[in-house]
């Protein structure tokens, strides 16, 4: 298998709003400081994760595993807790993202970080797990992209996808993740969840114009299953998951 980089080193500027030289609709890089945060109070996301870590125990295990747009390392942080022994790869083009994730995951020593975006990934054929979590649809051209990702598995490898599709409706998750955070913090420990993490809401806005105006992606279940069905997958499950806004694929390459 051929690597076309060094651990973190930028990927060159061939164009797309993906990469680190060219701002696009999200500014990953603010979205990094408090992503963690949030996330962490958001029942939603926690059980995405759990779900994640209850297919690794499903499957033998991976021996080179990449998370594309792996962003703080929260799956890159399931796999290498579920696969010791693992080779992995963290794939992620925001130098702030990747730092945070680097700091997280110091502890595991076989974590290998790449500061790219998937366009920009070479390698071919060999990796047996590919997790891409929230990431796609907001990357340049996606089928090209469902390509990238099905060249870098080899023949049954498994792909697990996780997609937002809907628009992101930013007041329905404000109240949600409000209600979430004062059940178990009090108003007052909501309150000062929602300050500290007030970055994170005017991204998710972000997200929804990119949306809006189709600088992201949008889908239904069935056209992302038609199109991860195209690039060469056959989806094993796929269910509606993060409260109804995203798709979960779990894929093997044919
Ligand atoms: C919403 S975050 C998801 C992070 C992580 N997968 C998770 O679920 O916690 C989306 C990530 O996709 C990354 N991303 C955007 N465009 C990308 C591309 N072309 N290739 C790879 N990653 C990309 C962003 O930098 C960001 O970190």
């Amino acid at each position: 298998m051929s690597f076309n980089t060094n651990e973190d080193v930028a990927s060159p500027s061939v164009g797309g709003f993906s990469r680190p030289d060219q701002p696009g609709p999200t500014d990953w890089t603010a979205y990094s400081s408090a992503y963690d945060l949030l996330s962490m109070h958001n029942p939603a996301y926690k059980a995405l994760m759990q779900d994640f870590a209850a297919f690794l125990a499903t499957i033998g295990t991976p021996q080179r595993i990449y998370d594309i747009g792996g962003g703080t390392g929260n799956y890159t942080e399931i796999a290498a807790r579920a696969c010791p022994d693992s080779e992995i790869h963290l794939v992620e083009p925001d130098a702030a993202m990747i730092r945070s994730a680097r700091t997280k995951l110091s502890a595991h020593g076989n974590i290998n970080f790449h500061n790219l975006a998937l366009e920009d990934v070479k390698g071919t054929d060999t990796c047996d797990l590919v997790v891409c979590v929230h990431a796609l649809y907001a990357m340049p051209e996606q089928v090209q992209r469902l390509d990238d990702l099905h060249r870098l598995l080899r023949p049954g490898g498994y792909l697990y996808l996780i997609d937002l599709g809907r628009r992101m409706d930013v007041a329905d998750w404000r109240k949600y993740l409000f209600l979430e955070l004062k059940k178990r913090h009090g108003l007052a420990g909501a309150l000062r969840v929602f300050w500290q993490g007030r970055e994170v809401a005017k991204q998710n806005k972000a997200i929804c114009e990119a949306q809006k105006s189709g600088a992201y992606w949008t889908h239904t279940p069935a056209e992302l299953a038609s199109a991860v069905s195209n690039a060469g997958f056959e989806v094993i499950s796929q269910k509606t998951v993060y409260r109804g806004y995203s798709d979960l694929l779990v894929c093997r390459a044919k």
